[in-house]
């Protein structure tokens, strides 16, 4: 199925479709495969913090990309603009380096990003997922919007993609927006454009391919759990986000809120540093959880786990749902004039 569209021609891919970034999951293989699948892919820079590795890995991913100028996929980075980001800055230099064609910003204000970016043609599109914060990165100049709706992998948003698209698209006309949140098949990709997104973004679906360095037991978690399992824990960063309901999460605590954070969430300075504190010993704790034989089992994903029956390299999960679309577009037409 071909499709032409704002975001196409804006950051010049083949599909509309992006391939989320995931803290412990994306990779440079990852972002191989996408460009050679024809979508955006995105990473977290913070997935490499090691003194050089982030300039490294992206001077690879451009050699990659301008040795193979048939391949119509492109690539970007997920920046995390908060306070307790200690490495935005550093990051957003080495970004801005290296000229990366697109940004994800997601949490606080993105400002410098799109400074910096614009300075030299980079796109930028902010994560929201209300109004208030779309309001605020409309005004600063992003040029997209990743709307984050409920039951997302990561910081899920409170509202409904049904509500969430439509509100955005009355309020800010002009600006592209794609949808993630619960999206892994071609179908529901399908009813994303009928909103009036332009295109979609799925973390969870990739998590269970071939390529994500995460250990077998966490790809073979998202083909066999459901929707029932995830929960949304404000254990792992201090903001909701959604874990599967493992024994080791229960045991843990990471669904009770205790003492100690609702003390320390009362004070504005308490809650920054408590927040550090659980970002530092989560981050520890999940990445044990994504290597080979971890033993614990600490795993974030989102809803979509339902609808995912199957570990796939990345090239055939991209062929699946643009073929499934097409076969629901069909569906769709006889629908509406059986
Ligand atoms: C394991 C995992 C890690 C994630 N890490 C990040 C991250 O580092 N930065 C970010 O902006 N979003 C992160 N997300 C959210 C995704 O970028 C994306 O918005 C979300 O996965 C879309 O929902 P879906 O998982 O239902 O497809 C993460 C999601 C998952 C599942």
């Amino acid at each position: 199925m071909k499709i032409e569209n704002t975001v196409t021609r804006l950051l010049q891919i083949e599909y509309p479709l992006f391939m989320a970034p995931m803290f412990l999951v994306s990779n440079e293989n990852m972002i191989k495969a996408a460009i050679h699948s024809g979508i955006m892919g995105v990473f977290p820079t913070l997935n490499f913090r090691e003194k050089g590795e982030l300039e490294q890995v992206l001077n690879r991913i451009k050699a990659y990309k301008n040795q193979h100028p048939e391949e119509k996929g492109n690539y970007g980075v997920n920046l995390i603009v908060q306070q307790t980001s200690t490495k935005f800055e550093e990051h957003l230099k080495i970004c801005v380096k290296q000229k990366v064609p697109f940004y994800i910003t997601s949490l606080g204000k993105p400002d410098k990003v799109i400074e910096e970016a614009h300075s030299y043609g980079g796109k930028v599109f902010c994560d929201v997922t209300n109004i208030e914060h779309a309001e605020k990165c409309a005004k600063l100049g992003c040029d997209g919007f990743i709307a984050v709706g409920q039951g997302a992998g990561g910081h899920a948003g409170p509202y409904p993609l049904h509500i969430l698209i439509p509100a955005l698209k009355n309020h800010f006309p002009e600006i592209p927006i794609i949808a993630a949140g619960g999206i892994a098949t071609g179908s529901s990709i399908l009813s994303m454009l009928c909103l009036g997104a332009e295109g979609a973004s799925l973390g969870t679906r990739f998590i269970a391919s071939t390529e994500a360095s995460v250990n077998d037991e966490y790809k073979k978690a998202i083909v066999n759990y459901g929707m029932k399992d995830i929960v949304l824990s404000s254990r792992l960063s201090g903001t909701p986000s959604s874990v599967i309901r493992t024994k080791d999460a229960e045991k843990l605590g990471y669904f009770k809120t205790g003492f100690l954070e609702n003390l320390f969430n009362k004070n504005k300075t308490t809650k920054k540093y408590y927040r550090m504190l659980l970002q530092l010993k989560s981050m520890k704790i999940m990445k044990e959880s994504t290597e080979k034989g971890a033993y614990k089992k600490i795993w974030s994903a989102g809803q979509s786990v339902e609808l995912i029956d199957s570990i796939s390299n990345i090239d055939d999960i991209v062929k699946k749902l643009t073929h499934d679309m097409e076969e629901s577009y069909e569906v769709l037409k006889k629908a509406l004039h059986p």
